[in-house]
Order: C-alpha cells, then structure tokens, then sequence
C-alpha cells in the first residue's frame, strides 16, 4: 500500500529593496529562508542578475522601468510547485504576474510596486483589471495606505484617487487587506521614515487578495529590516495534503481560513509535529493524526451556525461602506470602522 503525506507550507516574503545593487547585501536578502521572493525598486545591471540567479537557485523574474525607474523582481523556489508560469511582464516596471500551482492550489501572484504619484496610481491600479481572478494575490509596495489606522499620528491621511480605484476593485473583484481581516483593530507599520526628527510610519504595502486565496493564508507579518525603510511582509500559507492509495484527501478550504479552525489545528499539529520526533512507526502516527484531525474539524464545523456567517456577513458590509468614507473624507472618525473590526474577530 503506498502512502504519503507532506504538511505543506509555502512563506512569501516581499520587501522593497530600495535599489540596493551591493552584493553583499543582495545575498541576504535572497538567503532569507522562503519560497517566493518579490522584491520591489530592483534596478540590477545584468551581471549582478547572474549572480543573483546562481545564489537562489530557482526561477527569477523581472520588470525593469525605463531609465532604472521602478523595478519588481520575482523569485520562486525550485521544486516546490506543481506548476510556475510567467503571465505578463509591465514594460513600465510596476507589476509582474507569475501563476503557480502547487497541491491542488492555484495563485495568481500579482508583484506590485505602485508609483508615488496618485493620478499614475490610479491608472496602474485600473490596468490590473483585466488580469484580476478568483485566484489573485497582490503583493508589494502600493504607496498608499489602506485607512486612517495604517498611520501613525504623526501622519496626515490624505484623498487619494489611486486609494479610490484601488477600493474600487478590490470591492469588484472581492479583494480583501489580509493583514487587516487578521489583525482586528491593530495597529503596525510597513515604512518608517525619518523626516526632520520625526518618525513617520505607515503601512503602504500590502498582501490583498482573493476569497480563494485568502482561504489558504495562515498570517501576515511585517518584519522590521535593517537597511531600507520598509519591512518584510511575510505571507504563510499552509495546507495539509494526504495521499493514500490513488485517493487524495484535502482538507475543506472554506474552513481552513477561519481563524479559530486555524488555532485548533496548528496546536493540533504542533503537539503532533513533537510526537514525531519519537515515533517508530509513521503509519501508526499518521493515522493517529488523521482521526484527530477529522474529529476535530467535524466538532468545529458542528459549532458553527449559519447566525454567525450571517452576522459576519453583515460586518463586512459595513467595512467595506466605512472604509471607503473614511478615503473620503479626513475629517471621519474611525469609530465605527474600528468597532466593526473588533466584532469582526468574534
Ligand atoms: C543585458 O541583458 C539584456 C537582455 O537580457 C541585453 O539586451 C543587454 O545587451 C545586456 N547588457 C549587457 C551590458 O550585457
Ligand atoms: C502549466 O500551466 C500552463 C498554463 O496554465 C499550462 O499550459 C502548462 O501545460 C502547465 N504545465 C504543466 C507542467 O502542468
Ligand atoms: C466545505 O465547506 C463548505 C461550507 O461549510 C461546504 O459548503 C462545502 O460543501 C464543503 N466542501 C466539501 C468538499 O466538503
């Protein structure tokens, strides 16, 4: 009897780069343990592109700006999917698009970085359109925040018309903040800047995707970095694959987004993944596991009432009517906004 199992999981990390072209410091960024790299602001001359490849060892994309303008840069992993396919290349530089494949699972990665001007924004975030799917995950540096919550006080939140397009698709399309949706009524910052002693922060770049997709992502992070003013943005996705005999099993999507189904299994997991260490007999472990998962998934599904999914239903709308008021107009208060992220979390 063949059996296989693998617990699967992909980590994204995304970071603009500043143009750093110093190898030095290029090799750190591509030794950070990952599967998916997108950088922003890469501007390499073709040898330090060579050097590059050969460090990472897997596949590299790039969107070069005229003039060492803009700049995105993709790098995915060998061995890891099922399936990489580069799907479109911006001249200007802003955005790469690589579809991927792994276990059964599908991703658009759309590789952002957004210009710094809201007229160009506006019209870069309307030419993603026609590429936009169920499976869409963008990625990158959007140059605006998202809320009056992505910034600290020392910031002023300004009218946006690229912001106003941007809500508008992601409204269209179904696209959600990930952050935001796990982060209920937090606060972090993606980019700290230094201006005349004071230390501006904001949160400008961003993970926003799909329904599908958000499904598969277990958390957002943004990670402080040393030498640019912007910081890793960490996506984990994480998934759980069976094959046993020619059948496969996977675990229900629609619940492994859920938050709390999300705590109960890694915990599960966890505790398992220690067990393993000692284990003789992988098959008696596995099945042991898999009983536990099952149990364990059908008591949460059995707790969850459709009262509840309205109810959620229900927030979302209101997020979605405050957040586009609040892009409006400054003067708003982020009450309401807030007290629907905090209801959001139950
Ligand atoms: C760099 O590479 C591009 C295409 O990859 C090529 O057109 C160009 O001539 C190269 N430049 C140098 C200096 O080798
Ligand atoms: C990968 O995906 C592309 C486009 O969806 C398809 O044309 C190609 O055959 C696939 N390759 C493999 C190895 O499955
Ligand atoms: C997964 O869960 C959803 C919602 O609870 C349900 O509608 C769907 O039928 C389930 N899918 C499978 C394959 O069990």
């Amino acid at each position: 009897m063949s059996l296989c199992f693998c617990l699967l999981m992909v980590r994204l990390l995304s970071l603009n780069i500043r143009g750093v072209c110093v190898m030095e410091r290029i090799k750190g960024v591509l030794g950070e343990r990952c599967d998916i790299l997108c950088l922003q602001e890469v501007h390499w001359e073709n040898e330090t592109r060579v050097q590059a490849e050969k460090l990472w060892g897997g596949s590299a994309f790039y969107a070069e700006g005229p003039r060492r303008t803009a700049g995105v840069a993709v790098f995915v992993r060998g061995g890891v999917f099922d399936n990489v396919t580069l799907r479109e290349v911006d001249p200007a530089g802003r955005f790469l698009m690589v579809d991927l494949e792994w276990a059964g699972k599908q991703l658009r990665l759309i590789s952002i970085y957004a210009s710094n001007d809201q007229v160009e924004r506006q019209s870069f975030f309307h030419s993603l359109r026609p590429f936009l799917n169920d499976f869409s995950l963008l990625v990158g540096d959007f140059n605006t925040v998202l809320s009056p919550a992505d910034l600290s006080v020392r910031n002023v939140f300004r009218n946006d018309v690229g912001r106003k397009e941007l809500f508008s698709i992601m409204s269209d399309y179904g696209i959600i903040d990930v952050w935001r949706v796990l982060n209920h009524g937090k606060r972090d910052f993606s980019k700290r800047q230094l201006v005349k002693g004071v230390l501006k922060q904001s949160r400008t770049d961003h993970v926003i995707s799909a329904c599908s997709v958000t499904r598969l992502i277990n958390g957002v992070t943004y990670i402080p970095h040393a030498w640019s003013d912007h910081a890793w943005v960490e996506v984990v996705f994480d998934g759980v694959k069976v094959r046993n005999g020619g059948g496969m099993w996977i675990l229900n999507n629609s619940v492994l987004g859920e938050i709390g189904y999300q705590k109960r299994i890694k915990s599960l997991l966890s505790y398992h993944r220690e067990q393993m260490d000692d284990a003789v007999d992988i098959f008696v472990w596995w099945e042991d596991l898999k009983t536990k998962i099952k149990s364990s998934t059908i008591t949460y599904c059995k707790k969850r009432t459709w009262d509840t999914r309205e109810d959620e239903r229900d927030v979302r709308a209101v997020l979605k009517r405050e957040a586009s008021l609040l892009a409006e107009d400054p003067n708003r208060d982020a009450m309401i906004y807030s007290a629907a992220l905090s209801f959001e979390a139950i």
